[in-house]
């Protein structure tokens, strides 16, 4: 939903002074029916207020802006509550009194580009400890719609700032941490918050060529859902236990996701085992029938909806719908019952109904928001992942003893971007820090100047500031261009035409080359791909840095890696895709293999060169990778991994232990990304180049080294065929650390159907 509608929802809410309070289980007319009785099963209490509602009093809770039950002492209650990379607008979330804002963090771009899961976890745990206080003081809700696990499988999709990127591996292992950290706590017997994992599933379009997401039908093979479009939602559904997730506006091979029974029950419920409810995207139920038109009644459409698994609505068309279909014997009680259980089932894990003594988290307040521990770690997330593309000669870091008495020079349409860093799903900072805010930071107390011109606008066509930032470059030693994009170009609703560098700043960055007395450097903010080949290759650009939207400490986190005093190890989280590829597959297409229509999709199928790689990005010192060959000496036999007790996918084949010495000069983490290539197995059968299946970020001091072990289990070598089933394949896995290849492990005997 979009933004300006958001605000209308909160402002209304406001008004009409509908903030989220608490049933009264000690002494209101609650406190003496089952649903109080903790003794009792949570499902049991479900069912006993459910069956104290009337018809209409059950359909007025299947929505998002859920009426309760005056007669029984049922509070209203908003579902949804938003909290993407810190508590956001959301008709839920409200700023203001004691709560005037909350810790926002970089973008899931950039926490992707951190590959560092604890620091995800700490951030997570900081998020619903934030939520709760803002719950306690009926300034939030307690079920929030987020993460976003979509793959980032196009350049042009303007929410896939949202997502950690393109690699079904790496959003596996984010979401897990994060569900973990948003539901999980101090206190094991309820749920601190409740996630919630969308767009469930095949959604990653906005609105192109003339068709939006409202009446996308992606078309998706069965090879592509199970390798690249299911895997996060099985990590977070089956593994992380998430509490809700939430079908989506496209048609999945003609059918509407909101009423997509195999994708809801038969992978979800009965393959995933999700313990809790599925919502639908806003207005998605209403979809059905208006843009779809899957059905051809409003009655219809809320049936298979409901029939289909979708339990709770965002919009309001269950509640105008519901009760004709029932009527119409199109859905009976029960089907409502089922749906009211999932939703109430979540409610009460969370405490909602208990007292508030002996729940720890009902304790949290205004004291845990914005904490000292938060903004350190807010800046140290926005450090983590930035990503350094080039730095020609060692130009940067910058070097104080050199700068006495020297000018800088911030030019650009970003310089002194704010709230634009915080990228979209944001809520109200306690503080913003612009670069140029980071700058003068970093250089309070010392001999140097820093000065400003925006040059530009992000996309506009006049060249009218150009005069001014070209004599103020003229005139400094040191210049540095601050380009990108912003949500004026990408965002909800809007996808990009072009994944070039706007003209504009293409413009005046050839114009300050021409007159800068020392190369350029520049440093770019964008939450997705942009063809950076002209800043790559010109020998008048020194250093380049990607800033994705890091959040309100941002300028400051690019400031102490420009200084040094932060040295960058983020890496790419997408591939960086030529200007040229949006002319050579279209955004409806899903597939992620090369084909006659496309070069193919992401790291593992690009037959393209790249401009940047996935997993690039470049340190202020070296690394050297060490093993030990023998690791690779023996080969294993497929058969015996068969007859192992716990045959699972987790069953571990063989261990690779690398050595990571830092031979440079200066201290710096590593990202050791472990990938695997496996054995081309049939022509039909287009294998990855290359598949990531493990990664670590190391700190390390001069000369330290460190060992870093991955796994190389059965799910790394599982190869999924076109027909969906998975193979264990005999043959030869190549090991990547890296770009190093590092060795080979052989997979005996028969080539075996996993399932
Ligand atoms: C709560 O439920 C338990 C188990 O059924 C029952 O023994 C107990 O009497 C109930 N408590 C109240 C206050 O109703
Ligand atoms: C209600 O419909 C479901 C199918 O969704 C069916 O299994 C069930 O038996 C029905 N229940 C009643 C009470 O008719
Ligand atoms: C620089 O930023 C840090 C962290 O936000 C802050 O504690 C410090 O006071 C700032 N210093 C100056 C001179 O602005
Ligand atoms: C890098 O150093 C070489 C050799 O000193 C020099 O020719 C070149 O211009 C330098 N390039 C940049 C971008 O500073
Ligand atoms: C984009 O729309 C135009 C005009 O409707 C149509 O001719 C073209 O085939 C569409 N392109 C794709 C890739 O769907
Ligand atoms: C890295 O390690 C390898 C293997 O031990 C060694 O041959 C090489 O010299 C090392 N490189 C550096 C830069 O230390
Ligand atoms: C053993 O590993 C080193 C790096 O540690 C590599 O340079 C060498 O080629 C390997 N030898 C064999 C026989 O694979
Ligand atoms: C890593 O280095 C340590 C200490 O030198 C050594 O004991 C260990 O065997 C090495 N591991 C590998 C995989 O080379
Ligand atoms: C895989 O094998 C097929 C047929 O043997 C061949 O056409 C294709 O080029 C191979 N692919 C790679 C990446 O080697
Ligand atoms: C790192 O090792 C080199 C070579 O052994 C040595 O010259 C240097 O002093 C060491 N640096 C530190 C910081 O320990
Ligand atoms: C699925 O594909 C595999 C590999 O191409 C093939 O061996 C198998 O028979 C197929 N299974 C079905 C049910 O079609």
């Amino acid at each position: 939903m979009s933004v300006i509608v958001l605000l209308f929802f909160s402002v209304i809410l406001q008004i009409n002074g509908q903030y989220p309070s608490f049933p009264d289980c000690q002494a209101g007319v609650l406190s003496s029916f089952p649903i109080c009785n903790q003794s009792l099963t949570s499902r049991e209490r479900a069912a006993d207020l459910i069956n104290r509602m009337t018809v209409l009093e059950k359909i007025s809770q299947m929505i998002t802006t859920a009426e309760g039950v005056p007669r029984l002492g049922l509070p209203k209650y908003e579902w949804w509550s938003e909290a993407l990379h810190g508590l956001a607008y959301s008709p839920g979330v409200f700023f203001g009194g004691d709560l005037p804002a909350a810790s926002s963090f970089p973008m899931p771009i950039n926490l992707g580009a951190t590959f560092n899961m604890r620091l995800i976890h700490q951030i997570a745990s900081i998020i619903s400890t934030e939520a709760r206080a803002f719950n306690n003081e009926g300034r939030a809700g307690l079920t929030f719609f987020t993460p976003n696990i979509n793959i980032f499988r196009d350049p042009r999709w303007g929410r896939g700032q949202e997502t950690p990127g393109e690699d079904p591996f790496l959003t596996s292992q984010y979401v897990y941490a994060l569900i973990q950290g948003l539901q999980r706590g101090d206190d094991e017997r309820y749920l601190k918050i409740a996630a919630n994992c969308k767009h469930f599933d095949a959604y990653d379009l906005e609105n192109w060529n003339g068709t939006d997401r409202h009446h996308f039908n992606a078309i998706v093979s069965d090879q592509d859902l199970v390798e690249t479009y299911l895997p996060p939602f099985k990590s977070c559904i089956q593994d992380a236990q998430v509490a809700s997730i939430m079908c989506s506006y496209n048609s999945i091979n003609g059918i509407p996701a909101c009423a997509h029974q195999f994708l809801l029950e038969t992978i979800a419920r009965e393959s995933f085992h999700l313990n809790g409810f599925v919502v639908s995207d806003c207005n998605a139920i209403s979809d059905i029938l208006h843009t779809h038109h899957y059905t051809s009644t409003p009655e219809q459409t809320v049936a298979v909806a409901l029939r289909a698994g979708t339990d709770l609505e965002c919009g309001v068309f269950y509640l105008f719908h519901m009760n004709d279909a029932l009527h119409r014997k199109l859905i009976n009680e029960t089907d409502i019952n089922q749906a009211l259980m999932r939703t109430y089932d979540v409610l009460i894990r969370l405490g909602w109904f208990d007292p508030p003594e002996q729940q720890v988290y009902r304790q949290l307040n205004k004291n845990n928001v914005d904490t000292g521990e938060a903004r350190q770690l807010s800046l140290v997330s926005a450090q983590e992942s930035i990503v350094l593309l080039k730095n020609i000669n060692g130009s940067l870091p910058l070097d104080f003893n050199q700068l006495t008495n020297k000018r800088i020079a911030l030019i650009g349409p970003t310089a002194d971007a704010t709230i634009q860093m915080q990228g979209i799903y944001h809520g109200r900072a306690p503080f913003l820090v612009d670069p140029l805010g980071g700058f003068k930071n970093i250089t309070a107390g010392k001999p140097i100047g820093v000065d400003y011109a925006r040059g530009c606008g992000i996309s506009s066509h006049s060249e009218r500031d150009f005069a001014a930032a070209v004599r103020l470059a003229q005139s400094s030693d040191i210049v540095i261009f601050f380009g990108g994009i912003d949500h004026t170009i990408e965002r909800e609703s809007v996808d990009r035409q072009s994944i070039a560098l706007p003209d504009i700043q293409l413009s005046l960055i050839q114009e300050l080359e021409k007159v800068t007395r020392s190369p350029l450097h520049v440093v770019i903010m964008s939450g997705s791909s942009l063809d950076l080949s002209y800043i790559r290759d010109s020998v008048g650009c020194a250093s380049l840095i990607w800033m994705g939207y890091p959040g309100q400490s941002g300028g400051l986190a690019v400031a102490s890696v420009v200084f040094g005093q932060y040295n960058p190890a983020g890496r790419l989280p997408v591939t960086f895709y030529p200007a040229s590829y949006v002319n050579e597959v279209s955004m409806f297409n899903m597939q992620l293999r090369p084909s006659a229509n496309s070069p193919g999709r992401t790291y593992k199928f690009y037959t393209g060169k790249a401009i940047y790689e996935f997993g690039y990005g470049l340190s202020y010192t070296t690394f050297n990778y060490t093993w030990d060959n023998r690791t690779f000496i023996s080969a294993y036999s497929i058969q015996s991994v068969m007859k192992q007790i716990n045959r699972q996918e987790k069953t571990i084949i063989s261990s690779i232990r690398i050595n990571v010495t830092n031979t440079g000069s200066m201290n710096g983490d590593d990202v050791v990304l472990a990938y695997v290539t496996p054995p081309n197995v049939s022509s039909e059968q287009i294998a990855p180049f290359k598949q990531l299946f493990g990664f670590e970020r190391v700190h390390l001091k001069v000369n330290e080294t460190k060992e870093v072990c991955f796994t190389f289990t059965v799910e790394t070598a599982l190869l999924v065929a076109r027909n969906a089933s998975k193979w264990l394949h005999s043959g030869s896995y190549r090991i990547i650390i890296g770009q190093q290849h590092i060795g080979v492990i052989q997979l005996q005997g028969q080539t075996i159907r996993w399932v």
